[in-house]
């Protein structure tokens, strides 16, 4: 008799965990930080919400392809992260949801200013300087110098030890090539981009995997932001990051609600949590380094300041324009992306 209201009881118990862990429903989320971040993020905002999170890693121009391809059936609630670029491509395309945080006012300008020009269908969360990463120990045993600048990149001495990813999947590698664009002009870029070439290895889908393949020892240099040459130097690998002296570009790293969101409240939800200070404060514990949006979140020790590296003033209108993608991503495959190894 007694196991039999023991029974009960736990099976009642049972069953009210079963109902309160599906209270609060569901999230599709894609997000385009790293994974370790990705996983950090989802496990903390369940946790304290109750809401499952299912949660899958694409990088930002993946993610723009893939918001658009299902923009008559969203499978996405939100789509957290990733370089601003493609954020504001779907905002003016109308592929997501205008929405004012009530966490607005706690964010540092450039975060207000992403969302503002975009109508509000995206805000700033992170920033972060692109600039490359190189392995000390691979290049003394080259005997090859730290390269400081881009024009040090094409040193015939550096044939096969440079990666990047390729700016049609990644925001990263979208960013380094707005960022020559603007720097050098259209043409020169290509003709820079073109030289380069010889000194790829490999054009990677994800813009951080270039410095974690140099971190391996695979390759010499990987061009990426910044903050991800310093993660692989947290962990304990020979890797040096570097500003380059010409200048250099950056992004701001953004978060976006999908237009017919099935599960809008908890987007919501996550929107208004993700850009809280003592969330953002965490994102160092996952070894991701970048500057975050809200102005009274912890700024990481190892993090890459603004004041220290030679930022160019990046044109996030032109480079956000969806018409502008299409046009360099176009030359970038006839001119560069048809030749590569
Ligand atoms: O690894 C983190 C990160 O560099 C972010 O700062 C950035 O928004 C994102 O990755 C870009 O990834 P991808 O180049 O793969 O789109």
């Amino acid at each position: 008799m007694r196991s039999t209201v023991l029974v009960a009881t736990l099976a009642a118990g049972a069953s009210m965990f079963a109902y309160s862990a599906q209270a609060e429903g569901n999230l599709n989320l894609i997000c385009s930080a790293d994974v370790v971040l990705c996983e950090q993020m989802k496990n903390m905002f369940e946790k304290e919400t109750n809401i499952q999170v299912n949660m899958v890693r694409l990088s930002s121009g993946e993610t723009y392809a893939k918001v658009r391809a299902e923009a008559r059936n969203p499978k996405t609630d939100i789509w957290w992260a990733g370089t601003g670029d493609p954020h504001m491509q779907a905002a003016s395309e109308g592929l997501t949801l205008e929405y004012k945080s009530p966490m607005l006012a706690e964010l540092n300008d450039w975060a207000i200013k992403q969302a503002e020009s975009s109508g509000f269908r995206t805000v700033g969360v992170y920033a972060g300087a692109l600039g490359w990463g190189y392995n000390t120990e691979l290049l003394a045993k080259k005997n090859l110098q730290p390269p400081k600048c881009w024009a040090d990149l094409l040193d015939p001495g550096l044939k096969g030890e440079i990666q990047m990813a390729n700016p049609n999947s990644s925001g990263t590698a979208y960013t380094a090539l707005a960022t020559l664009v603007q720097i050098m002009g259209e043409d020169k870029a290509f003709e820079y981009l073109k030289k380069l070439n010889a000194n790829i290895s490999q054009y990677t889908k994800s813009g951080s995997a270039p410095v974690k393949s140099a971190a391996r020892g695979e390759n010499a240099i990987g061009i990426v932001f910044m903050h991800d040459a310093v993660s692989m130097t947290a962990e304990g690998f020979p890797i040096v990051s570097v500003g380059p002296c010409e200048g250099t570009g950056y992004e701001i790293g953004s978060m976006s609600i999908i237009k017919g969101a099935r599960n809008l409240e908890n987007a919501k939800k996550w929107y208004d949590w993700a850009l809280k200070a003592d969330v953002q404060s965490t994102m160092k514990d996952a070894k991701s380094f970048q500057l975050p949006s809200n102005k009274n979140a912890e700024v990481p020790k190892e993090s890459p300041r603004f004041e220290d590296i030679k930022l160019i003033d990046y044109d996030f209108k032109t480079y956000g324009d969806p018409e502008k993608r299409k046009q360099i991503l176009e030359r970038w495959d006839r001119e560069i992306g048809a030749s590569a190894n």
